[in-house]
């Protein structure tokens, strides 16, 4: 027996917004780790980090961080707020993102990621009773604003280095997609090539390959994969979306002002972008742009939507827009029409929207997404009709128009949909075991190796 064979079999989707951990039993069969929160327990662990100042009665304050639905709770809990953060997997081929300070020490990168893997590590070590040094990975085909081979090395080896902060001895990373397709082969009792969408918070990522239990049987070989493409884009560019069609407006950012003689906008547009990114919305409250806004306020011709404005920025809600801006797009995923509503102190938004202005507001992304389908058939030679069935998942996946674009191509009755949050970290823990078990290809040849970026 190799040594390897006893090391827990485990699969880790490190997700733009949402982990999961998974551990590889036996027979096929996979245990998630749960986390508490306050709705109760879930199987998908929010990937945000949040760091505030405790005072104790003596002596310094010091920096407290919590992750997950923990880092959520204390957040709103909290009368002085500290700093949310999250998307952190969106920065990691950034070069000019190396780090951030926050309460005047400086944190890598790296080390905030480390924090949100350790605590998934610490869960899933109690739940599951093993220590965990080792792990499949998911990476997506493409990170977020990577533009060259670069860029992705540079992504993947500061998220190896989080990991090992995080106190993993070594990580294999697998292409997400392709552990997705893992995941829905479990279900398979015979072969298929199969097209996999996997759309999550920052990324948008596909795969084409062969899997059932005869492909099993005779040994994976690198040629089952015929391709892979990704684009950075998924449902964090839909909620920008929002807020710049729909929330930005009722704040003022088609008002005006007037300016001696003339009629200017009454805001400067820089701030509205800021909105479009919440966690950058903490960075506004400051002096100088208090300034713009209050003197905005007064010129304005409709100042209730400035006033508005001063009030979310001063009460620092980001956070609770965001919310609003989710909770509007997936009453959108199952209504043709929804009510964006966001109440707090003196501010009060309702607005209707339906889902077509949504899908209108998201059609660049839309056609991005489409093109890289197309490209992904185009560059392996695979005709639509070739594919025996299309696999669905990430919570973006929810989206109508999303699920149309493969309508169109494939037909309803080829498209399977289905663990739409467990698909990934499910999928790497069957293929952690697999490579254990050494049935197939030999550890170390992941079939992630023929990328096509
Ligand atoms: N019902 C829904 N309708 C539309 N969008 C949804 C729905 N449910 C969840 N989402 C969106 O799905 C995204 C999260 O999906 P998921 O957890 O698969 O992403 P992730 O794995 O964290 O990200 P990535 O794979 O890009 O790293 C969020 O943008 C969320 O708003
Ligand atoms: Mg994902």
């Amino acid at each position: 027996m190799q040594k390897t064979q006893n090391r827990p079999a485990v699969g880790i989707d490190f997700g733009t917004t949402n982990s999961s951990i998974a551990l590889a039993t036996g027979d096929s069969q996979v245990q998630f780790a749960s986390f508490p929160t306050s709705g109760g327990n879930t199987l998908s662990f929010r990937s945000v980090l949040y760091l505030e100042q405790v005072r104790k009665a003596e002596g310094a304050p010091r920096t407290h961080s919590s992750t997950g639905p923990t880092a959520i709770e204390r957040y709103l809990e909290a009368e002085e707020k500290g700093r949310l953060i999250q998307s952190l997997k969106s920065y990691l081929p950034s070069r000019t993102l190396t780090g951030t300070e926050v309460f005047g020490r400086r944190y890598m990168l790296e080390d905030l990621v480390s924090r949100i893997l350790s605590d998934l590590r610490g869960h899933a070590e109690r739940q599951f009773g093993t220590p965990i040094r080792h792990a499949l990975v998911g990476r997506p085909v493409r990170f977020v604003g990577a533009e060259t081979e670069e860029d992705d090395a540079y992504a993947v080896a500061r998220l190896r280095d989080a990991f090992t902060i995080a106190g993993f001895e070594s990580v294999d990373f697998e292409m997400e997609p392709v552990a997705a397709a893992y995941s829905y082969e479990s279900t398979l009792d015979h072969d298929e090539l199969i097209l996999i969408g996997d759309f999550g918070g920052g990324t948008s990522d596909f795969s084409l390959l062969q899997v059932g239990p005869g492909v099993r049987r005779r040994g994976r070989t690198p040629q089952d994969l015929l391709g892979n493409s990704g684009v950075g884009l998924a449902g964090d560019a839909f909620d920008a979306r929002i807020v710049r069609k729909l929330v930005s407006p009722a704040l003022g950012a088609d008002s005006h002002a007037r300016s001696l003689n003339k009629i200017l906008p009454a805001v400067p547009a820089w701030i509205y972008a800021n909105l479009e990114r919440w966690h950058y919305l903490s960075f506004l409250r400051t002096r100088s742009v208090m300034e713009i806004l209050k003197s905005a306020r007064m010129r304005a011709l409709e100042p209730e939507k400035i006033e508005a404005l001063i009030a979310l920025i001063e009460d620092d809600l980001g956070y609770q827009l965001h919310q609003a801006v989710q909770r509007v797009k997936c009453e959108l995923s199952r209504y043709p029409s929804a009510e964006f509503c966001f109440r707090d102190g003196s501010l009060n938004l309702h607005i209707s929207v339906t889902r077509s202005e949504f899908e209108a507001w998201i059609a660049d992304e839309l056609r991005a997404i489409e093109r890289c389908i197309d490209s992904l058939l185009e560059s392996s030679g695979v005709g639509s009709r070739e594919v025996d069935r299309v696999f669905l998942t990430g919570g973006s996946s929810f989206v109508p128009a999303v699920r149309r674009m493969f309508a169109t191509r494939f037909g309803e009755d080829r498209i399977r949909s289905g663990g739409e949050f467990t698909s990934v970290a499910h999928g790497l823990a069957l293929r952690a075991e697999e490579v254990l078990m050494n049935v197939s290809c030999p550890a170390g040849t992941p079939l992630a190796s023929s990328t096509n970026l």
